[in-house]
């Protein structure tokens, strides 16, 4: 970008600060009370990277919309990323949470509804047995954990750029083409290179030479690239990286904890993916905590060959909370009245809407950006071409713009996710919902031009 736009973008930029400010007192003085006794102001680090200068705090939300402390209403793109894609507070699932609370939400016994997630998670993934957590970050560490038990194998590999929670040994990414800790990285235990491989996405090659050593125990992967812009795999991709993992005796770890946005099964249902193991987290529950991995039958078979009963509660798998009736009560109500067809039916025709008038703003103005989509999420980003992989993404990432395209949505009443350009669509988003934010996309790219 020109250095006479990156000037205007800064005055802009401030113009957007004290409207933002002026608009938000309640907001401002709950963040300035909350410096004496939350770290930062805020009870998670990443609520500071909101665009304003103070997050907004929440009052009340239902379906797709929010309602802050000021009396601001916001159409919600963000979704609690991801973890309210079933938009907020759906009836059923209140329902089904309410009566839990009366009858009692956790006992370390399970309840019939930990079967019916199960009975239905096995039919929309194919996967035959499941367990429960209370993330997709404990649903992934413990797959890791069974695919380096059975495998005897020391290292994990994953994709440069990718996120699949707070797991060491995936915050690992490339520098000049060797494995370091990723920029940012809060005291790693180890330097990730001592667990990881890391390869760019989209790449048969780099993956065929990162396994041929035979000490990869699993591959763990988004189907889809999201946290890092989406990135979409190319034909044959999967199917070549499934055939190697089988050759060389690494198991794959489908994450489908953002690509669910793709309909009810996933990617694993839509492109035939045959993971080993399966990880699904955030909406399953619709913003009830829980996670869930499932695993084949051969897995199942070699990972009950290796564990004692005496010793099942000291192995590193476990949670005294995880698979509570609370969880399992939500997560039930979700995938039988949420998560369903024909809710997916109504969320992708709107991420093409959101995608469509997106488009023709960046078309009318000519700019290098591009928006691509994922089932019913959407996302653009600064770079003329789809990035193919990771690193491509990064280097087209620019977050000063992106912080002014944030803050000028919310100042007009539409929140997209803090971390890159990601918006979602839920059962209860309308076409009015998206067509507002086009709008005002196409008054913030105006400003640009
Ligand atoms: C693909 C993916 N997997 C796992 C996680 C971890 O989810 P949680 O933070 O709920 O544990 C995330 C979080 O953003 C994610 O994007």
């Amino acid at each position: 970008m020109e250095t006479t736009t990156r000037e205007k973008l800064s005055k802009l930029q401030e113009r957007e600060t004290r409207r933002f400010a002026a608009e938000h007192p309640k907001s401002a003085a709950l963040y300035e009370r909350a410096q004496n006794s939350l770290l930062g102001g805020v009870p998670m680090n990443w609520m500071k990277k909101w665009a304003g200068a103070f997050p907004v705090f929440v009052e009340r939300a239902k379906g797709a919309h929010f309602r802050c402390v000021d009396g601001r209403d916001y159409v919600d793109l963000c979704l609690g990323d991801t973890g309210a894609m079933t938009g907020h507070s759906p009836d059923a699932v209140v329902e089904a949470v309410a009566k839990r609370a009366r009858d009692g939400l956790t006992f370390m016994l399970p309840t019939e509804d930990a079967l019916r997630v199960g009975e239905d998670l096995k039919k929309r993934f194919g996967l035959a047995y499941w367990q429960f957590t209370l993330t997709a970050t404990d649903a992934n560490r413990f797959s890791i954990r069974i695919a380096r038990e059975i495998t005897e194998r020391p290292k994990i590999l994953v994709f440069h750029y990718c996120y699949h929670g707070t797991v060491d040994e995936s915050f690992a990414m490339l520098r000049d083409g060797a494995v370091g800790p990723r920029r940012g990285n809060i005291g790693p235990p180890v330097n990730p290179v001592e667990t990881t491989r890391v390869v760019e996405f989209n790449n048969l090659n780099a993956l065929e030479d990162a396994l041929r050593q035979h000490d990869v125990a699993c591959i763990l992967a988004e189907p889809a690239m999201t946290n890092v812009g989406i990135i979409l795999p190319e034909e044959g991709y999967w199917k070549g990286a499934r055939q190697l993992a089988r050759r060389f005796g690494t198991l794959l770890i489908a994450d489908e904890t953002h690509t669910i946005c793709v309909g009810p099964g996933g990617c694993t249902a839509e492109w035939k993916l045959e993971p080993d193991m399966l990880v699904f987290g955030k909406a399953i529950g619709s913003g009830i905590a829980g996670g869930t991995y499932g695993c084949t039958e051969e897995v199942v078979q070699r990972i009950s060959a290796r564990i004692d009963l005496e010793d099942c509660d000291v192995g590193g798998i476990g949670g005294t909370l995880a698979g509570n009736a609370l969880s399992l009560a939500a997560m039930r109500a979700t995938l039988e009245h949420v998560l369903t067809k024909s809710n997916f039916e109504r969320m992708i025709p709107l991420a093409v809407r959101f995608n469509d008038g997106v488009s023709r703003e960046i078309k009318r103005h000519g700019f290098p950006w591009n928006v691509q989509r994922l089932g019913c999420r959407a996302e653009y980003t600064f770079c003329q071409k789809p990035p193919r992989n990771g690193g491509e993404s990064a280097a087209a990432a620019d977050f000063q713009l992106e912080r002014f395209l944030h803050l000028y949505a919310l100042n007009r009443g539409v929140l997209l996710t803090p971390f890159h350009n990601m918006a979602l669509m839920c059962p209860e988003t309308t076409e009015a919902d998206i067509d507002l934010h086009t709008k005002v996309f196409a008054e913030a790219v105006a400003e640009l031009a």
